[in-house]
Order: structure tokens, then C-alpha cells, then sequence
């Protein structure tokens, strides 16, 4: 292994990577890996590495591979475990990326409860298309916008060229980046090192430096305990709501409080995001990408505008409080960054809804524009494919409210994103006349009022399970409420009918998965 017998009594210090060569967004993570083994050996440890998986939801986004990717997390959460149990290291760096690399590797992280330090690996640089920033977002729409004949074979080869120009994670503030985001207000994440891009020239000494950190964590014995306290995780849900971030977050964070044993539940995630001003202009939301977040001064500076609803005192890896980071960084630029008492938009752009729709709860991301009621017939359909098919072949009317079920963890399984459909309901001009009911998920880059993550999901016996095609839903995203336009007795005596279908998967990883994920409401872990 080319180690002396000094170098097995220094701190021992995992490096997990979650490289991969199948994907952009993890893709430095090889290279960067050998900077933070220089950082640990410079400040006088022993760097250890090892690889686990990653799935890209890009490349898998409207397949059969989607229904990997966020199963994906438990597996990287799990490997990464099993790795740090079996080699009882003193400290872990853990270099992460595509979106379920980053809360896999925190809840890998609060299992082991090492001194740890999580480095994002960076987001991709935008794309330019004839003289317009563009991102895999525009890519997504652009397919939807050919299925529907408005736009050519050359036109969508020539965006999908330039959408992705070199190596990082989705540059859009997608899932990838609220995550990132999430860490550093969790504090396991160095403020000012993750944000860092890709192919910035500065990355590898960022990654140097989160190396030499970690020694410093191990020597300070700062464990994930002290940190992911329920102030943290709090923070954290201001910080993907302050930022305009992904549905997805949701999801991740309860999953991230289920392994902290921290009470977070959907209805404190939705009082956070109900006073939470929006003070970053992130697409989809908003107008910049990552590098422009960066360059205004990164998470440090989006602290500084929400401290008034965080927990200052809320320590970081790096021994600093979120309030000292904030101290340091600049004012808004009133681009990327408005300042918090003239923000872009108010609170409230996450919600959750309930209602006899959807018992457990839902999650909604809202744009601003949408109209608060909105009520009309189902079009129902089992599954994601039939969904787009039915769009494609002009079966969803403008007025409908789609419902796409049997997507959620259990039933999918897998909760894929929808991305493929919002892409094609936006691409097909239906965009502001349609709304979208499913116990899957959503892609960070979806457009549109989609109600997603309905739980109890549907396989396990939701009420989403009895919708019928015609029936009323009426959302209501100022009451926040679900409903289907049913009586009690009616949607009663639809269940007592109803019989689960036969289970997709029967055998492998997405059955044992199937068997063993936990709601949507309580982040879709694995028990
Ligand atoms: Fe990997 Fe977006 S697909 S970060």
C-alpha cells in the first residue's frame, strides 16, 4: 500500500469518493480526490481512499434507469458505512456531486459519526447557446418542444451539444445544488470550498485545503452529532428555501433527520419555508447558475441575508458559527443576491399540502405565478410512460389535472422524477393550463405547478390508488389543501374495492428496496 509504520499512527482519514466515469457530475472526483490525500498528508494524517456508486438523474431521467436513482442513495449511504466500519477510521472527507451522492454520503457520515468533513465536487460551468446561457433545463424542454414539432432534429442536437460543456454537477440550482447548499447550513460542508465549481482553476486547492481540514476535524473531535443538531437541520431548510431550491431537498432533509434521530417533520418544513424570503436569483427559479452564486460569495453570503431566521450560533466543520461566516461575506449585489428586506420573492414558494388526497402530506414548489385554486378533472394514469404517451398523443386537455400514480417509493419503485412529463406538458404549450398530481418526484429543473411526493403513495393503498378519470381535484396552494371532490363514504367504498397491484420488481435491489422504503413523507429511507 506504499505506507510506512509512521504513517499507520497518524489519524487515519477515509477519503470516500463517488467518481464515476459514466457521468459528468462526479467525474473530478478521481483527480480531486489525490489533492484532498495531499491536503491530509501535508497537515500530518493518512489518507485512505475508496469509491462508491453514483446514478445520474440525467441520464437515466424518462427511462427505467430512473427508478435507480434515488434507491441509489441508500446504497451509497450504506457502502460508505460499511466502508467506514470495516476500517475504523479516524476521520472521512467525503468528495460528492450528482444529487443523491451528497445527502447519501451525510446520512453515511451521521451513521459512522467520524469527524467528517462533505466537499461538494463542484457544478458544471453553463452552457451558451447563439449567445444565451443554457443548462440541461433548456435541454429537458427543448425534448418536449420537439416531440411537439416546434422545434427540429438540428435545433435540439445543437442545444443538446452546448447545454453541458464540461464536467461538474447540473449547474441550475437543481437537486445538486440545493443539496449543496443544505450541507454548508448543516455545517458538515467547508463554506467557500464545495461552491467552488468544477473546472475552476481553484478547485484543486479548495480540495487541498478541505484535505488539511479534516486532520484539523479529527484533532478537534467535531463529530456529525455536534453538528446535524435540530437547529442545523432547521437552517438547512431555510437555506434550500431562501435559495428558491429543489422539491427534492425536502425529501433528502427528512431523510437526513431520520438518521440524526432530529424531529423534522413536513409541516415545520413548510412553516421554515412560509417565512423564508427568496434572496438568490437561481434558474429555474430565478436567472443565475452556481458559478454566479459563487462569485457573489457563495452559501457565505446567502447566510448573511437570511441570519434573521437562522440559528447564527450554529457551529460549521471548520469551528466557525454560521453568523461569523456571514460577518465575512459581502452585501447582495442585487443580481444573484438581493438583500433579505427587498428579496425576490416572499416566503412560501415550498409548500406541503394535505387534504383527503393526500393524508400524509405533499409537496409543492411554486413559481409565483400560478393561481391559487385550482380545480378540474382527473386524467389518471398508472404510470410515468403511459403519462407522456398520453401527452404526446393529445390525450391531456387544457383544465385537467394529470395524476400519475404508482410512482412513488414503494410502488415505482423508486420514486423516479417527472421531469420527462412536466417536459413534455411544458414542450406541448400545456405548461400553464395543467397541473400535475403524483406520488413520484420532481426534477429540480421542473417548470410548472406539479404536486408531487403524495403519500401514502398510491402501490401502498393512498387514496391517489381510486382517482378515476373525470373526478374533481382541487388544489389549493394558499389553504394548502388536496382534495378530490369526493365524499368520505364514496372514497371509502372505492378503497375497500381497490387491490394493490402486482409488484414491479420481484426480484434484486429495487424489490428488497420495495419492500423496505418508508414513505415519501418521512424522506423515502430504507428500514
Ligand atoms: Fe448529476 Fe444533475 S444529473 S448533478
Amino acid at each position: 500500500m506504499g505506507l510506512t509504520e509512521a504513517d499507520w499512527s497518524k489519524p487515519l482519514i477515509g477519503i470516500a469518493t463517488t467518481w464515476t466515469g459514466t457521468m459528468p457530475c462526479n467525474m473530478g472526483q478521481r483527480d480531486l480526490a489525490q489533492h484532498v490525500a495531499a491536503g491530509i498528508r501535508a497537515a500530518g494524517g493518512t489518507p485512505l481512499e475508496f469509491n462508491t456508486i453514483a446514478i445520474s438523474d440525467n441520464l437515466t431521467m424518462g427511462t427505467p434507469g430512473m427508478r435507480a436513482s434515488l434507491v441509489s442513495r441508500e446504497v451509497i449511504a450504506d457502502s460508505i458505512e460499511l466502508v467506514g466500519r470495516s476500517q475504523r477510521f479516524d476521520g472521512l472527507v467525503c468528495l460528492v456531486g450528482c444529487d443523491k451522492t451528497v445527502p447519501g454520503a451525510v446520512m453515511a457520515a451521521i451513521r459512522l459519526d467520524l469527524p467528517t468533513v462533505v466537499l461538494y465536487s463542484g457544478a458544471m460551468a453553463p452552457g451558451r447557446y447563439h449567445g444565451r446561457q443554457v443548462t440541461i433545463q433548456d435541454v429537458w424542454e427543448a425534448v418536449g418542444a420537439h416531440e411537439a414539432g416546434r422545434i427540429g432534429d438540428e435545433e435540439l442536437a445543437a442545444l443538446e451539444r452546448d447545454a453541458c460543456p464540461g464536467i461538474g454537477a447540473c449547474t441550475g440550482h437543481f437537486t445538486a445544488n440545493t443539496m449543496a447548499t443544505a450541507v454548508d447550513f448543516l455545517g458538515l460542508g467547508p463554506i467557500g470550498l464545495g461552491s467552488v465549481t468544477a473546472t475552476d482553476p481553484e478547485k484543486p486547492a479548495a480540495a487541498e485545503a478541505a484535505g488539511r481540514l479534516a486532520v484539523d476535524v479529527v484533532a478537534r473531535d467535531l463529530r456529525p452529532s455536534a453538528l446535524v443538531t435540530e437547529a442545523a437541520l432547521a437552517n438547512a431548510v431555510t437555506g434550500v428555501a431562501g435559495t428558491g431550491g429543489s422539491t427534492n431537498g425536502v425529501l433528502h432533509l427528512l431523510a437526513i433527520a431520520e438518521e440524526a434521530g432530529v424531529p423534522l417533520t413536513l409541516d415545520t418544513i413548510d412553516a421554515i419555508a412560509r417565512r423564508t424570503p427568496v434572496v438568490a436569483s437561481l434558474t429555474p427559479g430565478g436567472k443565475y447558475v452556481a458559478g454566479d452564486l459563487h462569485c457573489a460569495g457563495g452559501t457565505a453570503a446567502v447566510m448573511k441575508q437570511l441570519l434573521p431566521w437562522l440559528d447564527g450560533d450554529a457551529l460549521t466543520v471548520d469551528g466557525r458559527t454560521l453568523a461569523e461566516h456571514a460577518a465575512a461575506a459581502p452585501d447582495p449585489d442585487g443580481e444573484v443576491l438581493a438583500p433579505h428586506d427587498a428579496p425576490f420573492k416572499p416566503g412560501g414558494a415550498l409548500r406541503v399540502l394535505r387534504g383527503n388526497l393526500a393524508p400524509e402530506g405533499a409537496v409543492v414548489k411554486l413559481a409565483g405565478h400560478e393561481p391559487h385554486v385550482l380545480s378540474g378533472p382527473a386524467r389518471v394514469f398508472d404510470s410515468e410512460a403511459d403519462c407522456k404517451a398520453g401527452v404526446y398523443d393529445g390525450l391531456v386537455q387544457p383544465g385537467e389535472i394529470v395524476v400519475v400514480r404508482y410512482e412513488g417509493p414503494s410502488g415505482a419503485p423508486g420514486m423516479p422524477e417527472m421531469l420527462g412529463i412536466t417536459s413534455a406538458i411544458v414542450g406541448a404549450g400545456l405548461g400553464e393550463s395543467v397541473a400535475l398530481v403524483t406520488d413520484g418526484r420532481f426534477s429540480g429543473a421542473t417548470r410548472g405547478l406539479m404536486v408531487g411526493h403524495v403519500a401514502p403513495e398510491a402501490a401502498r393503498g393512498g387514496p391517489l390508488a381510486i382517482v378515476e378519470d373525470g373526478d374533481t381535484i382541487t388544489i389549493d396552494t394558499e389553504a394548502r389543501t388536496l382534495q378530490l371532490d369526493l365524499s368520505a363514504e364514496l372514497i371509502a367504498a372505492r378503497l375497500a374495492g381497490w387491490t394493490p397491484p402486482e409488484p414491479r420488481a420481484t426480484s434484486g435491489v429495487l424489490a428488497k428496496y420495495a419492500r423496505s422504503v418508508s414513505s415519501a413523507a418521512t424522506g423515502a429511507v430504507t428500514r
